[in-house]
């Protein structure tokens, strides 16, 4: 018979967790204010509130923080890191930052001036934070499909080619570059494809506009144009990564996802003019630039995470376990982005809890409902992260309402996939009797998730 998958790795060390009785955990989530920010990490069960930063590093990784070197200036840290960087992306110039936002806030503060128009694929909440904190816009150029959940595309997550043509064609000196987010996290962790990568080169190219990417998940990416595109099979996934990054003038990495340390991100880029433009900006929020506002040992355990997660066994381990829970909620019916994604699931909450209204908050609603039921941790994607409109003020409803359950790297086994699933099962059969949902008491006027209190109607 042939024998079934399994993971690529052993278990050396383990964290153990709690379960919780559901009066405790409505205790908890009442003093919490029905904010799922709010609660201790103590007081959840599963944690699938993010794949940021919550990845389980190697022994090999542990091995290399023994040999930081903490030098202030030339730390040999900092040059393995960017040999590593290098040899991955050939891109020449490196700047480390503490993470992701850091990278676009250094990058962003040269590049991005009021009044610009910078085009994309669904940019990331940070990335809209520090183009729109600039006065700038944002232009969300993703193809439609990417907003019907149950859709069923392999690369989801493209940039739409005749949106960004007309995107350039109209704002042309407007628009400092194009940004490329691979994966594509907000329309639910979705790849984009290579050919999608070539066509917004050559618009880039005819118009004369260097592309950004944005990589934090560029791995899963790659593992999923080995998978799913014509040519590429037999293609490494190093390969694959040199590939999509030789379309690509530079790129700001949150280091925590698919680099899987707790917490480190860079800039790289081919462009001297960007790495000259930036630099100060380094020195000025982050640190001098061979450290950049990260410790040597992380630099050092990140250079390693970027090596062996751009091994097809650890990346297969990884988006099988994701697929796992998703064929488990096929299995139960509850509806989710299609297809599964590279980090997380995305269940679709506006079609499960189709009796709470809007003004109600269904994906929060369902991401309260999922701890209560059994003290496991999602996040909404929806109503409530979308923010107001900063010119009405009033909730933005346009986009989708999703819970995403985001799935940390060699943290959890399929059992608790099991767990997660039998879970929101247990809600998905009780979803008739959901009928109300919450609302504000209290917001920040900006990224007001984190810190919302919310009471229950
Ligand atoms: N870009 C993307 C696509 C991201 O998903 C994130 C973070 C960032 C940039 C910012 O990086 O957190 O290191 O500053 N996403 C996390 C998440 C927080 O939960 O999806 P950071």
């Amino acid at each position: 018979m042939e024998l079934p998958f399994a993971e690529s790795w052993k278990i050396k060390m383990v964290e153990p967790i709690r379960k919780s009785t559901r009066e405790e955990r409505e205790i908890w989530m009442k003093k919490a204010h029905y904010n799922v920010f709010q609660l201790k990490s103590e007081q959840v069960y599963i944690d699938l509130i993010t794949d940021s930063g919550t990845g389980a590093m190697s022994d090999r990784q542990w091995a290399a923080m023994m040999l930081g070197d903490e030098s202030y200036a030339g730390a040999s840290s900092f040059y393995n890191l960017q040999e590593m960087i290098q040899r991955l992306t050939g891109f020449e110039y490196i700047i480390p930052t503490h993470q992701g936002r850091a990278a676009e806030n250094v990058l962003f503060s040269y590049l991005v001036h009021e009044g610009d128009i910078i085009p994309g694929n669904s940019h990331f909440d940070t990335t809209k934070g520090h183009i729109e904190g600039r006065k700038a816009i944002a232009l969300d150029c993703t193809i439609d499909a990417a907003r019907n959940t149950q859709t069923e595309l392999p690369f989801k997550g493209n940039v739409d080619a005749k949106k960004l043509e007309e995107a350039l064609e109209k704002y042309a000196d407007r628009v400092p570059f194009i940004i490329v987010t691979i994966t594509n996290n907000t329309a639910g962790g979705q790849p984009v494809s290579m050919q999608n990568l070539r066509e917004v080169r050559q618009l880039a190219n005819k118009y004369n506009k260097p592309v950004l990417f944005d990589s934090a998940r560029f791995a899963e990416n790659a593992y999923f144009i080995k998978t799913r595109e014509e040519g590429y099979a037999d293609k490494s996934i190093k390969e694959i990564v040199r590939e999509m990054f030789d379309l690509a003038d530079g790129m700001t990495m949150s280091a925590k996802k698919d680099g899987i340390v707790n917490m480190g991100g860079f800039i790289a880029t081919r462009l001297q003019d960007w790495y000259d433009g930036a630099k100060g900006y380094c020195v000025q929020f982050e640190g001098y630039l061979t450290y950049g506002g990260m410790n040597g040992r992380d630099m050092n355990a990140l250079a390693t995470g970027l090596d062996e997660n751009t091994e097809f066994d650890n990346l297969e381990s990884r988006i099988k376990q994701v697929q796992y829970l998703a064929q488990k909620l096929d299995e139960y019916g509850i509806p989710y982005q299609r297809p599964a994604g590279g980090h997380a699931i995305f269940v679709d909450a506006s079609k499960v809890l189709t009796h709470v209204p809007k003004e109600e908050f269904p994906a929060q609603t369902l991401t309260i409902e999922l701890f209560l039921e059994a003290g496991i941790r999602g996040c909404e994607i929806g109503y409530i992260l979308a923010d107001r409109d900063p010119i009405t003020r009033e909730n933005r409803y346009g986009g989708l309402d999703l819970l995403r359950l985001a799935i940390p790297r060699r943290v959890y086994t399929d059992n608790h996939m099991n767990v997660v699933a039998a879970a929101l099962k247990n809600v998905f059969d009780r979803r008739e009797n959901i009928t109300r949902g919450v609302n504000i008491a209290w917001e920040a006027p900006l990224m007001r998730h984190f810190t919302v209190k919310l009471e229950r109607l």
